[in-house]
């Protein structure tokens, strides 16, 4: 079988092509990267860091063509695919000083002539699983640091970004990574998944990555959980945006706006429910409706809002959220809903909307707490929006639903934004900013049905991908035993002034 990749935005245009691996070669390349792993670890951190900055500069020195590749075969706009090959040059850049840092500690022992050590060493090897919307970034965060701390690494990308993966990996091996060490697969979820048990079972796998759904995390999640390993499970979001009425809501316009519908509404960061202060809740969504009925959508060459769909199952998906809207809601932000067509046009498209798969802005607002809506993760250009008496209630809300990967609070009061930061359950906080795009060394990551709590990027991925080994060493030439042999300082007691 061959996964065939065509532009989203133009789909006579054939990316290229990709054979689909069945589960036995997955395994085999687990087998092949496993071996290769051993070799890899033997050489030096800083020799590692420099291999990571020669595909640091590779993917610089390569950024147009790549970014056009991302655009053209994932559909994200021009300038954001930029961005996204610039956040795989800003991971290089960062874990390419770690080679000569991946630091251990020295520790002191309660015993004398003894001491205590930590060192870091790599878990061997990786599986990583990643989705389409960020086909080149969000792989490097995983794959990046893995190599850099010693590690091999298997690496299946979506289904539907095929080339920018191939494009990705020939990176890696031009700067220095051997072929063994960074595999790349492409297979569907039921062959990746038979791998993942059989590597699993055969010890072929020390540590998996997985960004993706919620759904699929969870099965992930409980199949290395029975053999004693663990994932790095980077999920769902239905990330709020608070807006206060104490904010300056220009800002909080442009901010919802780029939240909302930037990437077509696929990242696992866009705005999910934007919560307006029942003061400024009407005044605010009648200029938001008006700003996204304004935007510009169609070809992601151009200068528009968004582009395409990733591909009809992410336009399926989307079409399936429209259906949760209700009689109560409201809706608004286009001349149409669902699929863009001759037929259903959306006002100033810009280009042939037959050509791609493009979905209209949808605003739906009036959402409450037993929407189906509120607690449903859309991953399309739809937002839901509802309103609040007070930022107890507005907290409530944007914790209520489970998920907690990123949220963001439009205020001037500084008051408010300590609460709210102490309050949201999300691994991340925005302050009078997008809840998207966050810089490529801060962790990343969430928790409840967003995440099992791992992180990425910066030092904290470190802990994903190494283990601390500690050690101990004592040079008294006699045995001192722990919490026996330690010397007592007397003291008094019953002393007072
Ligand atoms: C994702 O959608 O999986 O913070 C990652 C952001 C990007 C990464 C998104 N830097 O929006």
């Amino acid at each position: 079988m061959t996964f065939t990749s065509y532009s989203p935005s133009n789909l006579t245009d054939k990316v290229g092509e990709a054979r689909a691996a069945t589960s036995a070669e997955i395994v085999e390349a687990l087998r092949r990267a496993k071996r290769a792993q051993e070799n890899w670890a033997k050489v030096p951190a800083p020799a590692r860091g420099r291999v990571i900055a020669n595909v640091g500069r590779l993917v610089e020195k390569n950024k147009e063509a790549l970014s056009k590749l991302v655009t053209r075969e994932m559909g994200k706009v021009y300038r954001e695919a930029l961005g996204e090959v610039q956040e795989v040059i800003d991971t290089c850049d960062f874990f390419l000083g770690e080679g000569r840092r991946l630091y251990g500690q020295t520790v002191p022992s309660e015993m004398p002539k003894k001491n205590l050590f930590t060192f870091r060493n790599p878990v061997g090897s990786v599986f990583v699983i990643t989705a389409g919307n960020f086909p080149a970034a969000v792989p490097s965060w995983y794959i990046v640091p893995a190599l850099l701390a010693g590690n091999s690494v298997v690496w299946k990308p979506s289904e539907f970004t095929p080339v920018v993966a191939e494009a990705l990996t020939s990176l890696f091996h031009a700067g220095g990574i051997p072929q063994d060490l960074l595999v790349t697969v492409v297979a569907e979820g039921a062959e990746t998944f038979k791998a993942l048990e059989e590597g699993l079972k055969q010890g072929l796998i020390n540590k998996v990555g997985f960004t993706g759904s919620t759904e699929v995390g969870r099965r992930i999640g409980a199949k290395t959980g029975e053999y004693v390993q663990s994932a790095c499970l980077e999920l769902g979001g239905k990330n709020p945006m608070v807006v206060m009425p104490d904010a300056n809501l220009d800002l909080a316009l442009d901010g919802a706006l780029f939240a909302g519908f930037g990437t077509a509404g696929q990242r696992c960061t866009s705005l999910g429910t934007l919560w307006l202060h029942e003061s400024i809740h009407d005044q605010f969504l009648a200029r938001y409706s008006k700003l996204v009925e304004e935007a510009k959508v169609g070809d992601p060459f151009q200068d528009v809002l968004y582009g395409p769909m990733i591909s009809e199952k992410y336009l399926e998906n989307h079409l399936k959220h429209l259906g949760m809207i209700k009689g109560h809601h409201k809706v608004s932000g286009s001349t149409g809903v669902g699929r863009i067509t001759a037929e259903n046009p959306r006002a100033g498209f810009v280009g042939d909307p037959s050509q791609g798969i493009y979905a209209h802005p949808t605003i739906v607002s009036g959402i409450k707490s037993d929407d189906e809506l509120y607690y449903t993760e859309t991953f399309g250009p739809l937002v839901t929006v509802g309103s609040f008496k007070d930022l107890d209630q507005a907290i409530e809300l944007s914790n209520g639903h489970g998920y907690g990967l990123s949220s963001a609070i439009y205020t001037t009061n500084p008051e408010s934004v300590w609460r709210f930061r102490e309050g949201i359950s999300a691994g991340m906080v925005s302050i009078n900013n997008s809840t998207s795009g966050a810089e490529a060394h801060l962790p990343f990551g969430g928790n409840g049905k967003s995440g099992n709590g791992s992180r990425q990027s910066g030092i904290w991925v470190l802990d994903q991908f190494t283990r601390w080994q500690s050690m101990n060493w004592d040079w008294s030439n006699k045995l001192q035993k722990a919490q026996m042999d330690v010397i007592e300082i007397e003291h008094n007691p019953d002393f007072t002034l």
